[in-house]
């Protein structure tokens, strides 16, 4: 086996070898791929040699372990963290139809459509772990309601400007704005920003304490996948920019950035930590897509500004 980084060691290694590939290079091989700026049609091809099976994820020692070696704590910060996925990737599925609706070009359509693949058996994947793992008995749609009642105000909110960008797509599918409207709050907040520090996250939090082999495969599967759809996204925006939409992405941006950064003060325990992966995942993704310094330059400071005050609140509470 290579032990030393290689983006190749991430592309071409079996779902449960992924597990073992520590998280700054599962990080690097992410921004390698985008800053290569590949477009859907070589997207495409990675996806097919990249297929992985949820059957190929072994989680008996997960199971052993969750009980007996996992400290209460980090067992609890892992069951939170599980239900946001499971509901975030169930929604992710959901909502990716009206992207499709709207897709520009025929490799947009064709890239796209394996993305909804990926986010189908990601779903699937989060249920099989809420089964098994947290041993929670229950329907898909018992599981979602559930998760849905752990969720904060932020993410409702974000939720619902969500549901009002995507209806937009829906009822004007050749509204090439509305759908970079959605392809921003889509790929850009929510993958390249939530989802994508959310995995990491947990990929650092079980590879720190050598535990649960299964889920760290599965979430640094995840990973893999979520690299091949935030590249697909700045590939869409840098096209909308230089067609001249930047405004629009830029709303989309700061109506739904200070919300997605809310939720990572979720977590007493692992809050800081999310909150700066999740401002390093912003940072990449505005790069990628190329957003002004001068915007760029406005959102971070306010968001610096929006964190150091939440931390005031929360100390004089
Ligand atoms: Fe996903
Ligand atoms: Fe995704």
């Amino acid at each position: 086996m290579i032990n030393r980084w290689s983006t190749l060691r991430v592309d071409d290694a079996d779902v449960m070898d992924l597990g073992v590939i520590d998280t700054p290079s599962l990080g690097r091989h992410a921004d390698a791929l985008a800053s290569r700026r590949p477009g859907p049609r070589e997207l495409f091809q990675r996806w097919d040699a990249q297929q992985w099976k949820i059957a190929d994820i072994d989680l008996e020692k997960d199971i052993q372990e969750f009980r007996t070696r996992v400290p209460a704590r980090l067992r609890e910060e892992l069951e939170r963290l599980i239900y946001t996925f499971i509901i975030g990737e169930y929604t992710g599925t959901d909502l990716l139809s009206p992207v499709l609706l709207g897709c520009p070009e025929e490799w947009d359509l064709l890239f796209v459509t394996t993305q909804a693949s990926d986010e189908a058996k990601h779903t699937e994947l989060m249920f099989r772990i809420g089964r098994e793992l947290l041993g929670v008995d229950e329907t898909p749609e018992a599981m979602l309601r559930t998760a849905w009642e752990m969720t904060e105000p932020a993410h409702r909110e974000l939720s619902l400007i969500e549901g009002e960008i995507m209806g937009d797509v829906v009822n004007n599918p050749s509204d090439y704005e509305a759908w970079l409207r959605g392809v921003t709050l889509f790929h850009m907040v929510n993958e390249g920003v939530l989802a994508v520090s959310g995995q990491r996250l947990i990929v650092n939090l079980l590879g720190r304490a050598r535990i649960l082999p299964g889920l760290r495969s599965s979430f640094a599967a995840l990973t893999r996948d979520e690299s091949r759809h935030i590249s697909y996204g700045c590939h869409a925006l840098r096209l909308g920019l230089q067609e001249g939409h930047r405004e629009a992405v830029e709303d989309v941006l700061e109506r739904t950035l200070p919300l997605a950064m809310e939720l990572a003060d979720f977590s007493a325990r692992t809050g800081d930590a999310l909150w700066q992966l999740q401002i390093q995942g912003a940072r990449r993704v505005f790069a990628h897509v190329g957003m002004s310094e001068t915007f760029t330059d406005h959102v971070f400071t306010s968001l610096l500004t929006q964190n150091k005050s939440d931390k005031e609140t929360a100390h004089v509470r």
